[in-house]
């Protein structure tokens, strides 16, 4: 069975919600799913794949509950070539910096050698208002390419 596990970065709950949803219908399609909303670095370590699901605060920042694990991968020297990922974005396009995190996160993963599997999805909360259905709509692009 092919194990996910699924990371948040979120300030209010946004992110948190979709995860939650996300995790439901992989769960129900048979994946064997682990979900942290606070997530440490050894909670991903070794896993071969992982969903980030994160909003983008401050200007263009990541959630400061996963700060301290993109610190910690930054400074790591674990090899993540074995890990395929993938990235849902939360975030307003009321802000130049749309979307941000998700580029960090795209970013500080490959730099460890891990393979995104899919392009990313950025949700526009200023003009979407069904993310569950934008993340479920988006899943199969990363399940049928692991
Ligand atoms: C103080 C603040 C700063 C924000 N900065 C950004 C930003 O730089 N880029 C962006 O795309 N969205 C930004 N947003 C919008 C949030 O990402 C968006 O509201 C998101 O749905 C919040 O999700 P969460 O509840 O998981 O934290 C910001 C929101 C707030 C309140």
């Amino acid at each position: 069975m092919t194990s996910i596990c699924i990371i948040t970065g979120s300030t209010l709950g946004g992110a948190e919600y979709v995860a939650d949803h996300i995790n439901e219908v992989l769960t129900d399609q048979g994946f064997e799913v682990e979900l942290f909303n606070q997530a440490q670095l050894s909670d991903i370590e070794g896993k071969s794949h992982l969903i980030v699901v994160t909003s983008t605060h401050g200007a263009g920042e990541l959630p400061e509950n996963i700060q301290p694990l993109f610190a910690d991968l930054a400074e790591s020297s674990a090899d993540f070539s074995s890990m395929k990922f993938g990235v849902i974005g939360l975030g307003s396009s009321d802000y130049d910096t749309f979307c941000n995190a998700v580029n960090l996160v795209e970013d500080a993963l490959k730099a460890k050698g891990a393979t995104q599997v899919c392009e990313s999805l950025r949700i526009d909360v200023v003009n979407n208002f069904d993310h569950d259905s934008s993340a479920e709509e988006w899943l199969p692009a990363f399940v049928e390419n692991l």
